[in-house]
């Protein structure tokens, strides 16, 4: 076990973007213990998506350009019916997408509507872990997603090599994984865990079972803190989430000292607000660490009108349908997913319109993924 003291070069050497860890402002008592992968992993590179073939397609299309939003709109509720289509969608999905779906919610609400529905056909609008999710537990229905290149930075910092690797150097060690992995990373974890059960996932785990959680460094710290258990941290993150800093938090509680604040746990600064919730510098009764799912049931609940969101904007949108009564403040409003926002209007008409893009995980990677999401799926 190697401790990494904030700041260490070990740390930007192998991570690019492990701006935490540079961060001078980490507190020394953290009880940071991070296993660092045998093998060094290779450089990771953000998948893009500036200009993507479905992109493209909409573009040279005969039909969809000339198209008004409002024509989209009302043949994407024709098609629906026509192929019994059900429509799922993440918290951080543009307005127009989130106000057509069927569904809306976090990554486990989701898994589990998707485990739920009985309709052939589900277009996914979500990044491309969450359909990979769906298409394994649903292997009889048609997945879509309207742009398969809606990538997650934080499932590309783990390879399903680098986690056989790392298991090798723990044979005695439980691999949790968050739900933002691809489907052959899951298919070498034991169990998943999303943002909202994370912590009990790992509480069912044997006590003298070492953890290995992954990708999110952020997400673990917290487990262990929650926890008290010893968890070796995979040192990925996302690249929206661990922008968020000390600061931004201060900055927001002073300009609204009376507002609740909702922390997501992927967020480069929970820890340090962890930290300052022990010594008292946040207030303990109005500081709240959520998932999405978690955050909606946050404000149809609480009696405060003003909330500070430190998340994705996309759920703001969210919020405000759930209670629009009250003030949602993003606590960073440059906190924006380009992955999420690569499902589009015209994207999902084509989606329902061509029948694409299918997603489908193949044996014998469906099943052993399968069998950590259905861990997870049991620990609610
Ligand atoms: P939730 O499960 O909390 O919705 O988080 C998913 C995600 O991708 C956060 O960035
Ligand atoms: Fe992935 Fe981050 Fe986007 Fe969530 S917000 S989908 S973790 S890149």
């Amino acid at each position: 076990m190697d401790n990494i003291p904030a700041g260490d070069p070990r740390c930007s050497s192998q991570r690019q973007e492990c701006k935490a860890m540079k961060n001078p402002t980490l507190p020394a008592d953290l009880n940071l213990q991070v296993e660092l992968p045998t093998i060094m992993p290779r450089s990771k590179t953000r998948p893009s998506v500036r200009h993507t073939a479905a992109q493209a397609a909409i573009e040279q299309d005969s039909e969809i350009p000339s198209l008004t939003e409002q024509e989209l709109i009302e043949r994407v509720n024709q098609l629906r019916k026509e192929r019994h289509a059900v429509i799922l969608a993440h918290n951080y999905q543009l307005p127009i997408i989130q106000d057509l779906a069927d569904f809306v919610g976090d990554s486990l609400q989701l898994s589990q509507q998707a485990a739920q529905t009985d309709a052939p056909v589900i277009v996914f609008c979500g990044v491309h872990f969450m359909a990979e999710t769906a298409a394994i537990l649903c292997p009889d229905r048609t997945v879509l997603i309207p742009d398969p290149e809606a990538g997650c930075s934080l499932a590309a910092t783990v390879t399903a090599d680098e986690v056989r690797q790392w298991k090798a150097n723990h044979p005695n060690g439980v691999v949790v994984a968050y739900v933002n992995t691809n489907a052959d990373v899951k298919a070498e974890a034991d169990y998943c865990c999303t943002s909202s059960n994370a912590v009990k996932v790992v509480q069912s785990i044997p006590e003298d079972k070492e953890i290995l959680f992954l990708p999110d460094m952020f997400l673990g710290l917290y487990v262990q803190r929650m926890t008290g258990r010893k968890v070796h941290l995979w040192l990925g993150e996302c690249h929206v989430h661990a922008g968020f800093r000390a600061e931004d938090i201060v900055n927001a509680l002073q300009r609204y000292p009376d507002a609740d604040l909702l922390l997501h746990p992927e967020c480069g600064c929970v820890s340090q607000c962890m930290f300052a919730l022990a010594s008292g510098d946040l207030p303990a009764d109005r500081t709240f660490v959520h998932s999405t799912g978690g955050m909606v049931r946050h404000v149809r609940e609480s009696r405060t009108p003003i909330h500070l969101v430190a998340t994705e904007v996309g759920m703001l949108h969210r919020l405000s349908k759930e209670a629009p009564q009250k003030e949602y403040i993003p606590v960073k409003a440059d906190a924006i997913c380009e992955y999420m926002k690569t499902i589009t209007l015209p994207k999902l008409y084509r989606a329902l319109r061509d029948m694409v893009y299918e997603v489908r995980v193949e044996e014998p990677i469906r099943s052993r993924a399968r069998l950590a999401i259905d861990r997870m799926l049991e620990i609610v």
